[in-house]
């Protein structure tokens, strides 16, 4: 009889981590000065999803987005095209818009100061004075224009006029969601939560699946692979043993007789309808903008949860829910199952990450570490410190 101790199987498809790995440092989720470099380096240089097309859908309709302490907003022309300035006036910097949204009166963007006035593609157009001091150019004061790109029914912005390329901030080729019509779709409710941690225990947390079955019991039921502690079929290191296997505990998916993330997990909106067959056994599909959002399709609803820093150690999430249009329109349809199931998880979510906020500020704790199954949460954590030294991520 062998005496060898049962040895983990390790090969190149094997997803998890072989080694432990330290975290990121403590201090870098509640030090202030820490917090204002993750602002500078990360919050300022990459793209943030601001809010859909349809919130800014009628010509100068606007949006504002407060980030630590800079704030810009988005406005659609009279010509349909959005644009994003920095929300400041050219003439002394007071704030232009001080409401989140609405929209700017037929002659355009007023500053409440002194009463500049731009038109909607940011050129001053008029300046309150009497007479212009000599060799002052209404030209030489348009508003700091700001990237923005729309895609797909969502405005995204960014504080910085080199941003990486859009499509590189998403980790799946942007196409892959085709099949969801998101330009198309509605939103047909809306969450908010304020969650007392860093941002990035949030984005931590979202990376790993160990705490699924502990923290998520209802989910684990729902995402039997996630009831496993696992994210992926190749996390395990055994994974081999049931290469082939189709069961969902093993190759991911919904429980059997299950299609959505609902409460009992029938679609609660109209599916949609060209899906693959692949998608839809799979049951959702996630795609991630760092550092501000992500979004989980479904067969009937697209979920697009937003993160905003408030503070070192306070984070704002929103969440909005998209339907086609049909699914809105249909007020018989109750799509309470997917608000409430979403409520629950998201909930759990929060209450462990704010446990976890909790935790580190121990005098003793310099560091954590990572297990085999946080091997996403290195690649976020590696992520964030290439962005921190000016590197490509
Ligand atoms: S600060 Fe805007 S008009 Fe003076
Ligand atoms: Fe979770």
């Amino acid at each position: 009889m062998s005496t060898r101790p049962t040895t983990v199987r390790r090969d190149p498809g094997y997803a998890g981590l072989t080694t432990p790995v330290e975290t990121l440092p403590a201090a870098w989720y509640f030090d202030a000065a820490h917090y204002q470099r993750e602002l500078s380096r990360i919050w300022y240089h990459n793209w943030l999803y601001v809010c859909r097309s349809a919130e800014i859908g009628a010509a100068r309709s606007f949006h504002a987005l407060s980030v630590g302490d800079q704030s810009l907003f988005v406005v659609r022309g009279e010509d349909a095209v959005v644009r994003a300035f920095h929300n400041t006036c050219r003439h002394r910097g007071a704030a232009l818009c001080s409401a989140a949204s609405g929209r700017f009166a037929s002659a355009g963007i007023v500053c409440p100061y002194h009463s500049w006035r731009y038109n909607l593609r940011g050129e001053l157009v008029q300046t309150s004075s009497r007479a212009p001091g000599d060799g002052f150019e209404l030209r030489d004061y348009p508003l700091y224009a700001l990237p923005v790109v729309e895609w797909n029914g969502f405005i995204f912005a960014a504080l910085t006029p080199d941003p990486p390329p859009f499509e590189r901030s998403f980790d799946l080729p942007l196409d892959r969601l085709d099949d969801w019509q998101l330009g198309e779709l509605v939103v047909g409710h809306r969450l908010h939560k304020t969650i007392e941690c860093n941002w990035k225990v949030f984005w931590e947390n979202y990376n790993e699946c160990l705490h699924c079955p502990g923290v998520h019991p209802r989910l684990a039921q729902l995402v039997p692979i996630f009831g496993r502690a696992l994210l992926e079929r190749r996390d395990d290191p055994k994974w081999q043993d049931h290469a082939e296997d189709d069961d969902p505990r093993y190759g991911g998916g919904l429980r059997a007789g299950a299609q959505s993330w609902t409460m009992d997990g029938a679609p609660v909106g109209v599916p949609f309808p060209k899906l693959s067959a692949a998608d839809r056994k799979a049951g959702h599909l996630y795609l991630t903008s760092l550092p501000s959002v992500f979004i989980v399709a479904h067969v009937d609803y697209v979920r697009v949860v937003r993160l905003l820093p408030l503070g070192p150690e306070r984070t704002d999430m929103s969440i909005e829910f998209l339907f086609l249009p049909e699914t809105v329109a249909d007020t018989g349809r109750d799509i309470s199952g997917a608000v409430e199931f979403t409520n629950i998880v998201m909930s759990e979510d929060a209450a462990v990450c704010e446990l976890n906020q909790r935790g580190l500020h121990a005098l003793a704790h310099r560091a954590g570490v990572l297990m085999p199954e946080e091997y996403a949460i290195r690649q976020f954590q590696e992520w964030v410190r290439a962005e921190l030294t000016g590197g490509a991520a």
